[in-house]
């Protein structure tokens, strides 16, 4: 019955269906149309796939047909017939005869020729007029003025000369004139005043002169102004600020002089604002950005403007691009934060004249360039990504001025210049030389001492890099004593590593375009592309001459051998080229963590804000599993030797997957056999480890990820690659606000771009307890990656279980090592760290003796270990992995 049913009724609804396409497609009714219509067919040569000779004219593609009269062709990227593409010709003489005809769009279809004239005596039906890019020539028809139901003329990207005819001035119901990319001369007329109905103009890129018609500010439903790329000269109009309605005013690469008018403030909707490549001068009026709240996108470059940059213009709420580079702009930066709803931005202010510090004003920028300035002072911890910092006065920056320059320019100011943050070497009046002589005496001995110095380093580094090699085979590839894995190059499997693309696959998905390239890495040049299957990919190129040439076939062996979540996929390779080996990898939809810091949107407009702490904890727990697979589950030991920021990339969901893989390497000297011989030169091993450890080693990769911890905690990930001097002195003067006794003495070095609940501080605390004894000077005393994998899952039992026990050390102990006493535990299991071989047990034990940490600790912290390992373990344990994390040198620090 039912089944009955639902038939009767499917039926019913086909004949509906069928009924109303019936309704829909009526056929053709004017003899004449059709006629008119199949001679169009013929002289445009157009297909039978689109107009079939047999079926209905009414229902071929693009004919548009009203109680069976045509009303509408589109015939825009249609392609011709064979002997049609032969002599193609502006051939639509039959249009005459469709004498009702609203619609012709034949834009991107060739119609080489001049627009005929009786275009305007016949199609006065004519709404919507669309010929872009035709290669249409010769002029735009006079009798174009009597098609006065036009809305819409587009006739941009063809190659029309001359001026525009002043019959179009009858055009009054004309709301888009697009006439761009074509050869017009003559000057803008001043007509153009009277279509009052025009919302969009367009006649970028053509030849017009002379000024800009003050008539056009009449035009008040004018939304688009495009008079870019002309040769316009005089100055801007000040009846432009009337346009109250206009959202994009494009004035670009003109002549245009004199200053830009205060009036224009009145341009209240305002999106994009561009006036770039003029020679406009003056100075800037203050008020301009008043009540300009909609700006995104402002590009006043190239021109000689002169003044500050109105305060307004760094805090318009939904800002995204500013240039204001190559002026004569001046002035300080304001010292105020914008509002937490800001959207994030690039600033473009290089080749001007500002000066002063950098200031918290920056920070909604995500990418700036200030070069060729004069700022002076320290550069911000937040711009440790794309800014441009070149030829200023800025301290402990590369390629900035002179002392002379800055100094002349300050001093011309009435100001002081801070030399670079060095005491002031000069002073006023006849004592000046002397004293300079005195200073030139003494840098240059400090200057020959520092070159001694260098010269020693060098000589030091060549020695260890060739007990290095010496080590490692020819520097070929890991290739340890011990024997087991992989000359590269021989016995990698590639079956398993990824499909094998050819180079025009990859040429295809990527074309290797610098708009293309993600970054120059020091292994190779990354790519973004898309496969053919669409899938969106990253691709390595590695320039066989100027790399290790086998890195990339140690990276490959890496994959084969290593599968896990947390590395970023390697969907395949294409090694058929001599001088270039290309490596495809997944594309991660949220880039590096040092792109995607400061970059979290939330709305459309989007907020700048920098990660959470959630966010901020599954990247760090993410890391510590990627590094403790390779570190415990692997056998032999992979070290990463690359953990830095812009290695940890993320996917969508912000899962870690580490990158950067190419630096991976087996631990040095691990096998069973040279863990003895490791136990027995020990003692000057570490000692060694003190001051410049080998960076094959695991504790190394710890060292780097202490590094990242810290900067998850404080915002500044940018130590992750600097090692010079000044990031050193941060990490001391960060980490001896790192202590267990206090858990506010961290909120003084708690990224002040994060929000942090009052229930999170203390998992803020305990990352950044783990971060510091992860950053121990001594290898030997950093934790092992699987018990700080531990902490990182159960932060709160770091901080909880270690403050209780800390709490009674402090009494007890003399020593008053918290480290000792937090690590206790991890120390006495670390015996299986170094002597069995990892499995899924050594991960309860962690857990267990995690969790027991508040009786064992007091007793770990006097050497008497506790419970169920055997005596003789334990003392290997304790010979290999000596006092776990004690941070005495940074702790004096704090004491002092
Ligand atoms: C178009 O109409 C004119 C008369 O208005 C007629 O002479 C001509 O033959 C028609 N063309 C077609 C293709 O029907
Ligand atoms: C003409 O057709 C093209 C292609 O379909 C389309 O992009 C364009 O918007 C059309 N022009 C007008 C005025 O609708
Ligand atoms: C327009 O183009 C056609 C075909 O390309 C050419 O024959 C003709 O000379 C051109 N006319 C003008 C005025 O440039
Ligand atoms: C404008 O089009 C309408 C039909 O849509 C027509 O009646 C009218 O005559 C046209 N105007 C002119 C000036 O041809
Ligand atoms: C406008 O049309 C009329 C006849 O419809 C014609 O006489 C006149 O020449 C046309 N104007 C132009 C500029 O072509
Ligand atoms: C201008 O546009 C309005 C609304 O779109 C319309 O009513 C009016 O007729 C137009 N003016 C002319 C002269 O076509
Ligand atoms: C503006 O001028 C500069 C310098 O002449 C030039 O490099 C740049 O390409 C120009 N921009 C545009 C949009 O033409
Ligand atoms: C730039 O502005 C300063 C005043 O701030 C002025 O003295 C100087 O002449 C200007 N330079 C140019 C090239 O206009
Ligand atoms: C010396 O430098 C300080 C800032 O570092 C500045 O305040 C002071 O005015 C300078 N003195 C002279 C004489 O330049």
């Amino acid at each position: 019955m039912m089944d009955r049913r639902s038939i009767v009724s499917f039926g019913f609804l086909l004949l509906l269906l069928f009924q109303l396409t019936f309704e829909q497609l009526e056929p053709l009714s004017s003899p004449t149309e059709g006629a008119a219509l199949f001679e169009l067919r013929s002289s445009l040569g157009l297909r039978s796939k689109e107009w079939p000779r047999k079926a209905d004219p009414c229902s071929w593609n693009g004919v548009q047909c009203e109680n069976g009269r045509v009303v509408g062709i589109h015939i825009s990227g249609f392609r011709r017939t064979r002997i049609g593409r032969r002599n193609p010709q502006f051939a639509v003489d039959a249009l005459a005869n469709l004498t009702l005809l609203q619609t012709f769009n034949a834009s991107n279809f060739l119609l080489p020729g001049p627009i005929p004239d009786w275009f305007g005596q016949q199609l006065f039906s004519l709404r919507v007029l669309d010929l872009r890019s035709c290669s249409i020539n010769g002029t735009i028809p006079s009798s174009f003025g009597n098609l006065t139901n036009l809305t819409s003329l587009y006739l941009s990207d063809n190659r029309l000369v001359a001026q525009i005819p002043d019959t179009l001035d009858q055009l009054l119901g004309l709301s888009v004139l697009d006439l761009s990319q074509n050869s017009l001369t003559g000057s803008i007329p001043s007509w153009f005043t009277f279509l009052g109905n025009l919302s969009s103009l367009d006649i970028s890129a053509n030849f017009f002169s002379g000024p800009i018609p003050a008539g056009i500010g009449n035009l008040s439903k004018l939304q688009y102004l495009n008079l870019s790329n002309n040769g316009l000269t005089s100055s801007i109009p000040a009846q432009l600020g009337n346009l109250s309605n206009l959202v994009d005013l494009d004035l670009s690469v003109n002549s245009l002089s004199g200053p830009v008018p205060s009036d224009l403030k009145g341009l209240r909707n305002l999106k994009r604002l561009i006036i770039s490549n003029n020679t406009l001068g003056g100075t800037f009026p203050e008020d301009l950005f008043q009540n300009s709240l909609q700006l995104q996108f402002i590009v006043l470059s190239h021109n000689n403007i002169s003044g500050a940059l109105p305060d307004e213009l760094w805090s318009l709420p939904r800002l995204r691009f500013l240039d204001v580079s190559v002026n004569n702009f001046t002035g300080m930066l304001p010292n105020f934060s914008l509002a937490a709803n800001a959207t994030p931005a690039e600033l473009y202010i290089s080749h001007n004249m500002f000066y002063g510090g950098l200031t918290p004003v920056l920070i909604r920028f995500s990418f700036i360039d200030l070069s060729s300035n004069y700022f002076e002072g320290k550069v911000l911890d937040f711009m440790f990504n794309n800014a441009s910092l070149d030829t200023n006065c800025l301290q402990n920056v590369s390629n900035q001025r002179t002392f002379e320059e800055c100094a002349s320019f300050y001093t011309k100011r009435g100001l002081a210049f801070d030399n670079f943050g060095r005491p002031n070497s000069t002073e006023s009046g006849g004592k000046s030389n002397k004293n300079t002589i005195i200073l030139a005496a003494v840098l240059g001995g400090l200057g020959l001492i520092l070159l001694l110095a260098l010269v020693l380093i060098s000589l030091l580094l060549c020695a260890r890099k060739r007990r290095n090699s010496n080590r490692r085979g020819n520097g070929v590839g890991p290739a340890p004593a011990g024997g087991s894995p992989s000359h590269p190059g021989v016995l990698i499997n590639f079956s398993n590593v990824g499909d094998s693309f050819t180079y025009q696959q990859l040429l295809q998905a990527s074309g290797f375009s610098d708009t293309n390239l993600i970054k120059h890495g020091h292994s190779g040049d990354l790519f973004n592309g898309i496969l053919e299957s669409g899938i969106p990919v990253v691709i390595k190129r590695i320039d066989m001459p100027s790399n290790k040439k086998d890195a990339y076939l140690s990276e490959l062996d890496f994959f084969s051998k290593v599968s896990h979540s947390r590395f970023v996929p390697l969907l395949g390779h294409c090694l058929d080229k001599e001088n270039e080996k290309f490596l495809v990898y997944k594309h991660m939809p949220n880039g590096d963590l040092l792109n995607c810091f400061y970059r979290k949107t939330t709305s459309d407009d989007g907020t700048l804000q920098s990660l959470d702490w959630i966010t901020r904890l599954k990247i760090a727990t993410g890391v510590a599993e990627g590094l403790s697979y390779l570190h415990h589950e692997c056998d032999p030991p992979f070290v990463h030797r690359d953990i830095q920021a812009s290695s940890i990339l993320l996917d969508d969901k912000y899962e870690v997957r580490l990158g950067s893989l190419s630096e991976v390497c087996i631990q040095e000297g691990d096998s069973h056999q040279s863990k003895i011989t490791r136990l027995l030169r020990l003692p000057q091993s570490s000692d060694q480890g003190t001051s410049a450890s080998s960076t094959s080693v695991c504790a190394y990769d710890v060292y780097c990820f202490g590094k990242i911890l810290l900067g998850l905690v404080t915002g500044n990930l940018r130590i992750g690659a600097s090692s010079d001097g000044e990031g050193k002195e941060w990490l001391e003067q960060t980490i001896s606000y790192i202590t267990i006794y206090e858990k506010e003495l961290v909120t003084k070095i708690v990224d002040p771009s994060m929000i942090v609940d009052e229930d999170f501080l203390e998992e803020v605390w305990a990352m950044a307890i783990v971060a510091r004894s992860c950053l121990n000077p001594k290898p030997s005393r950093r934790p092992p990656m699987k018990y700080v994998l531990k902490a990182l899952e159960n932060p709160l039992k770091v901080v909880r279980e270690e403050n209780s026990s800390s709490a009674r050390l402090k009494a007890t102990s003399s020593r008053g090592s918290w480290n000792a006493a937090l690590f206790g535990s991890w120390r006495q299991s670390s015996s299986d760290v170094t002597v069995i071989p990892a499995s899924s047990g050594a991960r309860v034990e962690g857990v267990s003796s995690l969790k027991h940490s508040g009786t064992t600790g007091s007793q770990g912290s006097n050497h008497n270990g506790g419970g169920d390992f055997s005596s003789s373990r334990r003392r290997q344990s304790k010979e290999i992995v000596p006092e776990p994390l004690n941070l005495q040198d940074v702790e004096r620090l704090e004491h002092e």
